[in-house]
């Protein structure tokens, strides 16, 4: 006798989204899916390939209830804002969400990249903050950085950009009680925000390109690249590690913590952080 079939139980759990294009290569499916199981909640973390012209109607699900939340990704951080209801502190100073939390139909815009930084950053300084900073570029990602770094503490920043008209006005525009300079000085900590050396591989012209970036880098004892690699070390910090830098890290811890400090605000629980590191390969340096 051939026995019934039984279905697979539906997950009819609302999801939790990554809101980008492209999202594919994302690794936070797998850290968040990791710490979802962990916390025993049913829900489960997907990317959802949104092009721009999808974006309001990705958001006005996520109001419906379709899905409990979402992560934002490139290149939406700074256009879903006006999709929202409202914004926290963080995300209206860097400009920038990557979060959406919400509260029945009410949905507000956090960036946990800061928060992400900071306490990627704060694995180092336990016991008291560096003092002086040198942030290279002057996009997006410099001005979540500049944050995280009055978070941490810091007192001076000097800001080396491409084009030092952005740095200026990044100086220039960020309302914060830090001494903000425009150039390069040799400080307590580098962190690298440009996207060189983003997905780059070893050997190839691009690579060298972003290694070059170090070489006009005064040496610091801490040195930080928000870029992360597939591949290895990235271009730029593979070069502090050859000038003999031993404090360097990549931008996945920042990538786990975020994404622990986003899943914190949609479930109220604690992050399983380690396991979540652990999910990627992230060790302690
Ligand atoms: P993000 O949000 O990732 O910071 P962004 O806002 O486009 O992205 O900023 C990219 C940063 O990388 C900028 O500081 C940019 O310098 P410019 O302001 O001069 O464009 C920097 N960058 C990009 N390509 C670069 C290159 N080839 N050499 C040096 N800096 C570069």
């Amino acid at each position: 006798m051939p026995r019934p079939r039984v279905p697979a139980p539906v997950n009819t759990a609302p999801p939790i989204w990554l809101l980008g294009d492209p999202v594919n290569h994302s690794l936070s499916p797998r850290f968040q899916n990791a710490a979802l199981r962990h916390l025993g909640l049913p829900n489960t973390y997907r990317t959802r390939h949104t092009p721009a012209s999808e974006l309001a109607d990705a958001v006005d699900a996520i109001r419906r209830g379709v899905a409990m939340g979402a992560n934002v990704t490139l290149p939406h951080k700074r256009a879903v804002g006006a999709h929202l209801d409202g914004l926290a502190t963080l995300a209206t100073r860097a400009g920038a969400v990557n979060t959406i939390v919400a509260e029945g139909e009410r949905l507000t815009g956090h960036n946990t990249d800061v928060t992400g930084l900071l306490r990627a950053l704060s694995r180092w300084f336990v016991e008291g903050s560096p003092r002086t900073a040198l942030l290279l570029g002057a996009g997006g990602a410099a001005r979540g950085a500049l944050l995280a770094l009055e978070r941490l503490g810091v007192e001076e920043v000097w800001i080396a950009n491409r084009t030092s008209d952005a740095a200026r006005a990044l100086a220039r525009e960020l309302d914060t009680d830090m001494a903000l300079h425009v150039g390069r000085a040799r400080c307590d900590l580098v962190i690298h925000t440009t996207s060189l050396g983003v997905g780059t591989v070893p050997d190839t012209a691009e690579h060298h390109k972003a290694a070059e970036v170090w070489s006009d880098t005064p040496w610091a004892p801490w040195v930080y690249d928000v870029c992360y690699s597939a591949e290895g070390p990235t271009p730029f910090l593979a070069a502090a590690h050859a000038a003999g830098v031993t404090h360097r890290l990549d931008g996945l811890t920042m990538l786990v913590h975020q994404g622990a400090d986003s899943l914190e605000l949609w479930t109220g629980q604690p992050a399983p952080r380690e396991l979540m590191l652990d999910a990627v390969g992230v060790g302690d340096d």
